[in-house]
C-alpha cells in the first residue's frame, strides 16, 4: 500500500466496523450511503444496487441496512456474472426444462434481481435473518422485481425446489464471519460451510447436474475451494476489477456440479 492510501484504508476499516457494529440493523441515511460509496467504492455513485446509485437511493425509497452495505454484491458484478453464465451456456448443449436461478443467501437480492432480468429466468431466493429479509423484500417490491423471496433457511428453499433443468443456477454466498482469516477466506468455515451447502444442493436435485456460482474474497485459504469439489468441474473464475480505495476484490467461481453420488461433498473430511 502507498503511504497516500493509508488514510483511506483506515477510514474504510473504521466505516466497516460501524456498518457491521452499531449501524448493522439500521437503515443508512442518504449521507451515510454516500459516505459508504466514497469509502468502499471510491465515489458515492459507485455504490449501486438494483441499478440505483447511492445518491439516488433515498429518492427512490431504497433502504439499505448497515450490514447489507458491506455484505451485498454491488453493481456491476451481478451483470458480469450473468455474462459469464451466458458464455458458458453458449458452448454447452441445450437442456430440457425451464431453467431457474436460486439465490440461496440473498441479502439485498441484488444478484438474483439482475440475473433474473439478464437471463429471463424465474428467480427463487431465501434469506434467514428477519431484518435483512424485510429490507430486501421491501426494496425488491419498490423496484418491481420478480424475485420470489422467502424468509427461510436455504435448506427449506432447496427442499421446495426440485431440479428443473441442467441449466439451473445456484448462487452461494453464505456469511463469512470467522471464515475470514489472515490467510484468506476459509470456505470450510463459512456459516454454513460451503461443502455442506453443495451437498444439500446436490441432494435436493437428485444429483441432476447444474451450475453453481460461489462468491469469495480475492484470497482463499489454500485448498479450501478444492476440497468440496469432488467431481465438480471448475469452469471459470470471474475476477472483477476491485473497487478503490480498499482494493480487496471479489471472485466468482463457476462450477458444473456432476451427477455422481460418490462425489457427495459431505464426504469431505478436514
Ligand atoms: C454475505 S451475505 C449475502 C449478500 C448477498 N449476496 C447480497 O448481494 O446482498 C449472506 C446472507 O445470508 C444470510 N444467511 C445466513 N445463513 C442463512 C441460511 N441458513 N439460510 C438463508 N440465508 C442465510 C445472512 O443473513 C446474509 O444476509
Amino acid at each position: 500500500m502507498h503511504a497516500s492510501e493509508e488514510p483511506a484504508h483506515a477510514d474504510y476499516f473504521a466505516l466497516r466496523n460501524r456498518l457491521l457494529g452499531p449501524l448493522r440493523n439500521r437503515f443508512l441515511t442518504a449521507d451515510q450511503l454516500c459516505e459508504a460509496g466514497r469509502l468502499m467504492c471510491g465515489r458515492p455513485e459507485s455504490l449501486s444496487l438494483y441499478g440505483i446509485p447511492a445518491p439516488e437511493m433515498a429518492a427512490r425509497e431504497i433502504r439499505i441496512l448497515g450490514r447489507t452495505a458491506i455484505e451485498c454484491t454491488k453493481d456491476p458484478h451481478p451483470i458480469a456474472i450473468a455474462g459469464v453464465i451466458a458464455d458458458i451456456e453458449a458452448i454447452t448443449p441445450e437442456a430440457d426444462g425451464e431453467a431457474m436461478v436460486v439465490d440461496l443467501f440473498c441479502g439485498s437480492g441484488n444478484i438474483g434481481h439482475h440475473l433474473g432480468r439478464c437471463l429471463g429466468r424465474p428467480v427463487y431466493a431465501s434469506e434467514l435473518d428477519p431484518v435483512v429479509y424485510e429490507a430486501g423484500r421491501r426494496n425488491l417490491d419498490r423496484i418491481g422485481s420478480t424475485v420470489r423471496l422467502r424468509h427461510a433457511d436455504y435448506r427449506d428453499l432447496l427442499g421446495a425446489l426440485p431440479a428443473r433443468s441442467e441449466r439451473d443456477v445456484y448462487i452461494v454466498e453464505p456469511s463469512w464471519g470467522r471464515a475470514f482469516t489472515s490467510e484468506g477466506l476459509d470456505l470450510t468455515r463459512t456459516s454454513p460451510p460451503v461443502p455442506e451447502i453443495i451437498g444439500h444442493i446436490q441432494r435436493s436435485r437428485g444429483h441432476v447436474p447444474c451450475l453453481v456460482v460461489v462468491e469469495t474474497s480475492d484470497r482463499v485459504v489454500r485448498g479450501s475451494l478444492d476440497t468440496w469439489c469432488g467431481k465438480a468441474v471448475h469452469l471459470r473464475t470471474l475476477a472483477p476489477k476491485p473497487f478503490p480505495p480498499h482494493r480487496t476484490g471479489s471472485r466468482f467461481h463457476f462450477y458444473r456440479l456432476s451427477e455422481s453420488r460418490e462425489a457427495d461433498p459431505l464426504k469431505w473430511t478436514p
